[in-house]
């Protein structure tokens, strides 16, 4: 029996974990009940929290009814297996794990415990995420042709200061097209083929800081995705949006343009681009903007979340879905490294790359 307010903890009190932190406090039906952080305890100290150096000792005393991961990537794995088998219902941060073995690992024990985890891609719990997952489903935009998409700004010296994120698995790609990929993936469907190059030019880490993707999507729909984190650019979704304090904003310019047979969107401000009589490219488009409910995603997230934990709901995004969104960067990994010229990170995934195909289907992550 779960109590009300909900007695959350979290591992990891970086950047991210000092953000749910606050959503938490501003979340009457959850409580910060204890941070986990074996290199800090200045957020507990700040909150008056009871802070632990280690996880396995802070589930063990203080037996929180759910628990948010915001650890680096490559201990999501190790810390969300604990969790699950403690019996404790997990927000994990994205992305789900750092390797297709680590998510093949979660799979596993997805089956073997019965505790529901979400994924923390956020995004999808935001008011414009929905309205405009409702105009493509309503059928609104005709038969969905294209989406062009971009995520492009200028990270920090100082954010490379952490070792992590600048080796294999915490580039721009896992870290941050993740969420546009996943998006994508909610909005228009399964990719069933792709083709990417990837560098690291700008930088010069062992992770990419540019990345060019090509998508094919299962329904015909086509796709583009540009992404970098070392450029001068207004264009991403945390900019273009008020939802992650951290960026400047630039609430007036989009970050994603879908076009279809009847009309066009701009995302995030949701302009509805279509003709007032016949199609003809000599005609002017009538614009409108949609109306959009208000709400934070990262709220609405946590909301969803102690439902999730309370067992009153399913997780919006379970670990199969998010293993999904791991499959196509892992295909884009490949692509850009062998460049080959095409992908499909379901079927195709091979002609490079046989070894692959068995390891989808133990993940069962294969199309029914
Ligand atoms: N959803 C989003 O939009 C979003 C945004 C940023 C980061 N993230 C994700 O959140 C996670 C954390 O990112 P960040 O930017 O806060 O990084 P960060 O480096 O600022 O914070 C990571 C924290 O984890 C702590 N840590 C290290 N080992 C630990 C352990 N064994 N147990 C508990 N804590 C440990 C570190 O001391 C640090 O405080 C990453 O997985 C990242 O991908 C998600």
């Amino acid at each position: 029996m779960m109590t009300s307010p909900l007695r959350i903890a979290l591992i990891g009190a970086g950047a991210m974990g000092r953000q749910h932190a606050g959503y938490i406090a501003n979340e009457p039906n959850a409580q910060l009940v204890a941070i986990a952080d074996p290199f800090s305890d200045a957020l507990a100290t700040e909150l008056g929290v009871t802070h632990f150096n280690d996880h396995l000792d802070m589930l063990d005393n203080v037996r929180p009814e759910a628990v948010i991961i915001a650890n680096p990537n490559d201990l999501h794995v190790d810390t969300a297996l604990d969790c699950m088998s403690y019996g404790i219902p997990v927000l994990l941060e994205k992305p789900v794990a750092s390797s297709r073995e680590g998510a093949e690992r979660l799979l596993n024990a997805q089956r073997q415990y019965d505790t529901p985890v979400l994924v923390g891609h956020h995004r999808r719990h935001n008011p414009v995420t929905m309205r405009t997952k409702e105009v493509i489903d309503s059928g609104q935009l005709g038969r969905l042709a294209t989406i062009t998409a971009m995520w492009q700004t200028c990270k920090p010296t100082e954010y490379f200061e952490a070792d992590w994120r600048q080796q294999r698995g915490a580039g721009v790609v896992l870290i941050n097209l993740v969420h546009d990929l996943d998006l994508m993936r909610h909005l228009c469907g399964e990719i069933s083929a792709l083709q990417a190059s990837t560098n690291n030019a700008l930088r010069g880490y062992e992770v990419e800081d540019s990345a060019a993707i090509l998508l094919e999507f299962e329904n015909g729909a086509l796709g583009t995705l540009v992404g970098s984190d070392a450029v001068v650019s207004p264009w991403g979704w945390d900019q273009n949006i008020n939802e992650v304090p951290l960026y400047a904003k630039h609430l007036d310019q989009g970050c994603y343009y879908l076009a279809g047979t009847q009309a066009a969107l701009t995302v995030p401000q949701m302009r509805l681009w279509q003709y007032a009589g016949p199609h003809h490219w000599g005609h002017n488009l009538n614009e409108q903007t949609l109306a959009v409910a208000d709400g934070s995603a990262q709220q609405n997230q946590l909301r969803h979340f102690i439902q999730v934990a309370s067992g009153k709901t399913l997780p919006l995004v379970s670990i199969q879905d998010a293993v999904r969104t791991m499959i196509v960067i892992d295909a884009i990994e490949e692509a850009a490294a062998s460049r080959c010229t095409t992908h499909d990170p379901w079927l195709i995934y091979t002609p490079c790359l046989p070894e692959q195909v068995a390891k989808l289907s133990t993940i069962q992550c294969r199309r029914e």
